[in-house]
């Protein structure tokens, strides 16, 4: 019997990750942008990682068109830019500082680190869509501590 999605979610929600803002765009000039924590590295040689998009979001599409992203991993300073980012609709970037990087994505001020990366594979998993990019520029940011989210909630590594 498949497990229950309310349980499932609960469960996973046990395992504590970072936060991150994964930015792309869609060839025509439009940013988009959304908040993720199904990110992993993948493989060294060569150099690959993964991100989990739902196949309802307004980004998903502009992954498939440009073939690029970028993971912004985020700070404990961030929860505010974690929500915005959280939530279809709006312009997300207004009043968000950041740069444009070599893939034409979006770099995010202020993040703990960053990697651009280039599509290579993509893998349909369910009702999301598994993007797995070889990253071509990467850089660590900042000497602070990250944002972390735990059991559904926003952490921090002293609380
Ligand atoms: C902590 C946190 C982690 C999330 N992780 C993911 C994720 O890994 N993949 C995903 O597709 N959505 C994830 N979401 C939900 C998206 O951020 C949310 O659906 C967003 O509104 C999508 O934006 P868009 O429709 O503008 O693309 C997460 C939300 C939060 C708060």
């Amino acid at each position: 019997m498949p497990v229950d999605k309310q349980e499932f979610r609960g469960v996973m929600g046990h395992f504590a990750t970072g936060v991150t803002v994964i930015t792309t765009h869609d060839g025509n000039g439009q940013r988009f942008g959304l908040t993720a924590n199904a990110v992993s590295s993948v493989s060294l040689e060569p150099p690959l990682v993964l991100c989990c998009v739902d196949k309802q979001s307004e980004s998903h599409a502009a992954f498939g068109t440009s073939k690029v992203f970028t993971v912004n991993i985020l700070t404990n300073d961030q929860e505010v830019l974690s929500r915005k980012f959280a939530k279809s609709g709006a312009d997300k970037f207004e009043g968000v500082g950041y740069r444009i990087g070599q893939t034409g994505t979006p770099i995010l001020n202020d993040v703990l680190a960053h990697l651009e990366c280039e599509i290579r594979h993509e893998f349909d998993a369910g009702d999301h869509t598994i993007f797995v990019g070889e990253p071509i520029d990467v850089a660590m940011d900042q000497e602070t501590e990250p944002l972390l989210y735990f059991r559904g909630g926003y952490r921090n590594l002293r609380a």
